[in-house]
């Protein structure tokens, strides 16, 4: 049997713990998401999606459970190792981009390269093919508030693809972005995963999004309440 790509057992995250306020946000999540997969998580605004997301992505830690990422045990690792096995293992796509103001998109790309300890040469023949890939090597000299809302997503993509993740983590990619844009940036996702086996998970709150994916998880009020096939065919099926 294959291994998991992310195995997670009963994940609780609680905020201000120990305190009168005490608010748990995730009630016990069971998670398999196996190599090469693109998975939805979908849910309404609040349901826990970026919580969840946040240690999906070892950005956070659980409360509770445990989480194995390719088989290495997360939870067990101090926060340095976790860092690096993120760096190496996931490539993080936000709603709202988060790329450097004050670089052009290649650096951008380059960031986690830098990261990785890679030579620049390498960092930047790399980041002109990523570019090249995201069809934005045309601008990679220009910064962030030179690109629309779509380059700099692409952009962004590109930059998660850096350290060649196996893990694609999306969190709303097209929440900011026309239905047109968001198409273009939903064709990048499903060609990465046809074409170059990523696995990715794609954390969204629109139906219409996560039918599109081969497995589809519902989160409501911090619980995967079901489970579902989309309309994506498995590249491998
Ligand atoms: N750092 C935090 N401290 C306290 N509460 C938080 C924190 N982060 C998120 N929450 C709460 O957890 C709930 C789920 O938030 P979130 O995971 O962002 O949901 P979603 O991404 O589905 O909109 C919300 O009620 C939010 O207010
Ligand atoms: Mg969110």
């Amino acid at each position: 049997m294959t291994q998991a790509m992310i195995q997670m057992q009963g994940i609780k995250k609680r905020y201000y713990e120990g305190k009168p306020n005490e608010l748990e946000i995730l009630h016990g999540i069971d998670l398999q998401v196996y190599p090469g997969e693109f998975v939805a998580i979908v849910g309404e605004s609040g349901s826990g999606k970026s919580t969840l997301m946040n240690i999906i992505g070892a950005l956070d830690r659980p409360s509770e459970g445990s989480y194995l990422l390719d088989g290495v045990d997360m939870l067990s690792l101090k926060d340095g190792r976790m860092s690096e096995i993120r760096n190496k293992k996931i490539g993080f796509v936000f709603q709202n981009f988060n790329l450097i103001g004050r670089q052009s998109a290649q650096k951008n790309v380059e960031l986690p390269m830098l990261y990785a300890g890679l030579p620049a040469r390498q960092r930047a023949q790399r980041a002109m093919e990523l570019l090249e890939l995201v069809g934005m090597e045309e601008r990679a000299r220009h910064q962030p508030n030179e690109l629309s809302g779509g380059q700099k997503q692409r952009v962004a993509i590109a930059r998660a693809m850096a350290n060649d993740p196996a893990i694609l983590l999306a969190d709303e990619p097209t929440g900011a972005l026309d239905s047109q844009t968001s198409r273009t940036v939903m064709d990048l996702f499903h060609q990465l995963n046809r074409q170059q086996g990523k696995t990715i998970v794609l954390i969204t709150h629109s139906q219409a999004l996560a039918e599109e994916c081969q497995r589809i998880l519902t989160l409501v009020d911090g619980q995967i309440i079901g489970e579902r096939a989309g309309k994506e065919v498995p590249a491998h099926a």
